[in-house]
């Protein structure tokens, strides 16, 4: 793609926004910022069997570039796995937004990304908590028990 061809697939993006709206079933859904700017993305994901994103949304406000990677990231993740999603990075918007937007205006062009990430993450350390408090329900019913 070239130059032009970047700057409408995101305006396409951003003016016909996929995946836009609050998911009320979402397994997990996390909220996130620029700081630099103010601007607001929130990604809710349904997570199904293998660790695979059934479903991705976004809500948000703030600059074209933000939103119209909430757009972007929602449609490319839904299917993906877990970790294929974490192994997604920068180069990913290079390859979506072109070098030069992504190069000047990094934060936008991440926040989506970055934010679905985190919210993996916070599921991944969700379950780690769940079962660590499973285990320790076993075995104090085990020591109860003997
Ligand atoms: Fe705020 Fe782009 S100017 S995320």
């Amino acid at each position: 793609m070239d130059r032009q061809a970047y700057i409408e697939h995101i305006l396409d993006h951003y003016e016909h926004p996929r995946n836009k709206g609050r998911m009320e079933d979402a397994t997990i859904q996390l909220g996130g910022g620029n700081p630099g700017c103010g601007d607001l993305i929130t990604i809710y994901l349904k997570i199904g069997p293998g660790n695979r994103i059934e479903r991705a949304t976004f809500e948000g406000e703030g600059c074209t570039i933000s939103q119209a990677g909430g757009s972007i990231i929602t449609e490319m993740i839904e299917g993906m796995t877990l970790d294929e999603v974490k192994a997604l990075g920068t180069h990913t918007m290079v390859e979506e937004m072109g070098e030069d937007v992504v190069k000047s205006r990094v934060r936008c062009a991440t926040l989506a990304l970055g934010t679905a990430q985190a919210a993996i993450q916070e599921y991944e350390r969700g379950k780690t908590r769940a079962n660590i408090a499973e285990a320790t329900d076993r075995a104090e019913a085990a020591s109860r028990a003997s």
